[in-house]
């Protein structure tokens, strides 16, 4: 049993309520919703005011990735914009700045996510553990939708599960990039309990199908 949060990286962000409804109908759990800022990764996409909207028309969880540098002067105001979980990059500011991260989103009452690129190792998330609620696992590298399943990620799923069972069982587990239905496999095999996916669920036949695949 998994939870599925489809990535809006890959809706049509001209009908950006029609997909977010879309994902109810459904049978999604969470929006995924993907903050980057041109700086921390090569690309741009939504922030705040996007947030905000989209906050109005679903009561489903957000999600919020942000890929954007020195998180800590945003996490509030994203908390604010309406982000139920909200995650940073590790490699996005300095170890005091992301533990001043981690605290402020729990202590405005948000779940905090700490995310790790795929060339980040494991005993870097080691100190934040216990401040975790959901640990990022970035299964392609930040920045764009539709790349390859990096395989050699499962160890790291794998390492960081039996590190939390030890220090934080509740924290969950999430894996973003190239999830579709044969990696998702993969993935519970290695400890994940959340999905993230953007491509393979907005090509899916049938989406709804593709959800329950996911969370069977
Ligand atoms: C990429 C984003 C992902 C993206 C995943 O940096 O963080 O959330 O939407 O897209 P797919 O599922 O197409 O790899
Ligand atoms: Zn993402």
């Amino acid at each position: 049993m998994a939870k599925i949060a489809p990535s809006i990286l890959s809706a049509d962000f001209v009908n950006l309520e029609r997909d977010i409804h879309n994902i109810e109908e459904n049978g999604g759990d969470w929006v995924h919703v993907d903050v980057m800022d041109g700086t921390f990764v090569p690309n741009i996409t939504i922030g705040l005011p996007v947030l905000r909207d989209i906050r109005r028309v679903t009561k489903l969880p957000l999600d919020v990735h942000l890929m954007i540098d020195r998180p800590i002067r945003y996490v509030g105001r994203f908390v604010k914009a309406g982000a139920d979980w909200l995650t940073v990059h590790l490699e996005a500011d300095t170890p005091e700045n992301i533990m001043a991260c981690l605290e402020m989103i729990r202590a405005m009452g948000c779940k905090a996510g700490l995310s790790l690129k795929p060339g980040t190792p494991v005993e870097m998330a080691l100190p934040y553990l216990t401040k975790c609620d959901l640990i990022l696992v970035m299964t392609v590298e930040p920045g764009f939708g539709g790349q390859s399943f990096m395989t050699d990620m499962l160890e790291k799923t794998r390492r960081l599960r039996a590190a939390l069972d030890e220090v934080n069982p509740e924290c969950l587990i999430e894996v973003d990039g190239g999830i579709d239905t044969v990696t998702q496999i993969l993935c519970k095999q290695n400890g994940v309990d959340v999905m993230v996916t953007g491509s393979a669920y907005f090509k899916a036949p049938d989406r709804a199908a593709f959800v329950k695949t996911i969370q069977e």
